[in-house]
């Protein structure tokens, strides 16, 4: 592969995982080389192998940690990368909690290597995977990229943490070019059903926990809390179909190549849905019953969170296309055709 500033090449560090195969889906349709660098250490390398039959293009693989500078900097060279989108991270709330030094190491440590690697290489363009979580208890709605930042849980500071780092860095040599994204909650799977999110375990998040209660995997919801302050006194959130996240992604690598610069946008549908319109449509996608529980609110939650989405409108030209039905329904192909997930190359 060819090396330079005008390189096609995507370093797509985490390109296994659930975001980051439906983005190298895309990114392969548009007609971009992809490499990707995962340590599948929440991933299986069979994704890979799916991404390459559902877009019959082949997918560079770097078998590595980003907290290794070596591995790292053979990847930049070999590929001849011109630009990196960064997934690769842990992203467990909870585990977060429990779990801070892992976090902090493999999360900043992981991107600092990754920032130093991309520097000696010369490769100044980076479109980083960050979450709503930074806006931390919303103090209004819908929420701007103005809204002050803060975290409520390790997870959420490691992204802060990287935030900073990624804007200081531009500050001090503004011939960087960094997007970081603020993605609200993606669900849904790629349209084929071929690829989609493949939790480890017991799910924490809501929509692949609905899918294995539809499938059978599992006996019911419990929804945590039935007292907030909203129409139905369920949790309301901005659920965005992965594929509609992926393809900002693109929009983002293409607002980078009109110049340097350094923007924050959000990645979100702009609408908040509620636990319990959430299991309405999927039961109306999936043609299953999805019982549930009331349980008590789960420690952390907020009552309602969701995006102002018209930055990423107005900068990208980026808008989520794809409905709360559509991201039942690929969510329900998926895992109706993979009730057991991917094979693991690794026992987890
Ligand atoms: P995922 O776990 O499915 O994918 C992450 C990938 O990174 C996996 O393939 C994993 O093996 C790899 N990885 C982790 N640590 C690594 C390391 N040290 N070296 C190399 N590879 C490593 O997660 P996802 O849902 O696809 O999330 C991707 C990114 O988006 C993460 O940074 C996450 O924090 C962020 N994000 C996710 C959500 C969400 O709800 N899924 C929301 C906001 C932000
Ligand atoms: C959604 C709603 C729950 C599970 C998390 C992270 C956030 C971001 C996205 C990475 C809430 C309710 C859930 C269940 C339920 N990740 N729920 N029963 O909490 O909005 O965001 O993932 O950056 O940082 O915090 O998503 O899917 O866990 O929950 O009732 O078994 O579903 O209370 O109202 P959340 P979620």
């Amino acid at each position: 592969m060819a090396s330079s500033s005008e390189s096609n090449v995507i370093l797509v560090t985490g390109g296994a995982g659930y975001i980051g195969s439906h983005t190298c889906v895309e990114l392969l349709v548009a007609g971009y080389e992809v490499a990707v660098f995962d340590n599948f250490s929440n991933s299986s390398p069979e994704v890979l192998a799916r991404v390459e039959l559902l877009t019959g293009r082949r997918v560079h693989l770097y078998r590595g940690d980003i907290r290794d500078s070596g591995a790292l900097d053979h990847a930049l060279a070999d590929s001849g990368a011109g630009a990196v989108v960064h997934f690769a991270g842990l992203k467990a709330v909870g585990e977060s909690v429990v779990q801070p030094i892992r976090y902090y190491d493999n999360n900043v440590v992981g991107t600092l290597r990754l920032l130093e690697a991309m520097s000696r290489a010369g490769v100044k363009s980076l479109v980083f995977s960050s979450s709503a979580t930074v806006y931390g208890e919303p103090q209004s709605l819908p929420l701007t990229e103005e809204h002050p930042l803060a975290a409520t849980n390790p997870y959420g500071r490691t992204k802060l943490v990287i935030e900073d780092m990624l804007r200081d860095i531009h500050h001090a040599d503004p011939s960087w070019r960094i997007a970081i994204l603020r993605y609200f909650n993606p669900v849904g799977a790629h349209a084929s059903g071929q690829i989609g999110e493949d939790p480890m375990g017991v799910p924490n998040n809501l929509l692949p926990y609905v899918a294995q209660v539809a499938v059978g995997r599992r006996e019911y919801l419990n929804i945590w809390g039935g007292d907030y302050p909203t129409p139905d006194g369920t949790g309301l959130r901005d659920y965005i179909h992965v594929v509609d996240l992926a393809q900002g992604h693109l929009k983002a690598l293409e607002r980078l190549q009109t110049a340097a610069q350094c923007f924050s946008v959000n990645l979100g549908t702009g609408t908040g849905y509620s636990v319990l319109e959430i299991v309405r449509a999927f039961e109306q996608a999936s043609g299953r019953a999805v019982p549930y529980r009331i349980a008590s609110r789960r420690s952390g939650d907020v009552a309602a969170c969701y995006s102002d989405p018209r930055q990423a409108a107005e900068l990208l030209g980026w808008r989520a296309e794809r409905d709360l039905a559509r991201m039942c329904q690929d969510a329900w192909n998926w895992q109706s055709q993979n009730p057991q997930g991917f094979t693991r190359a690794e026992p987890r």
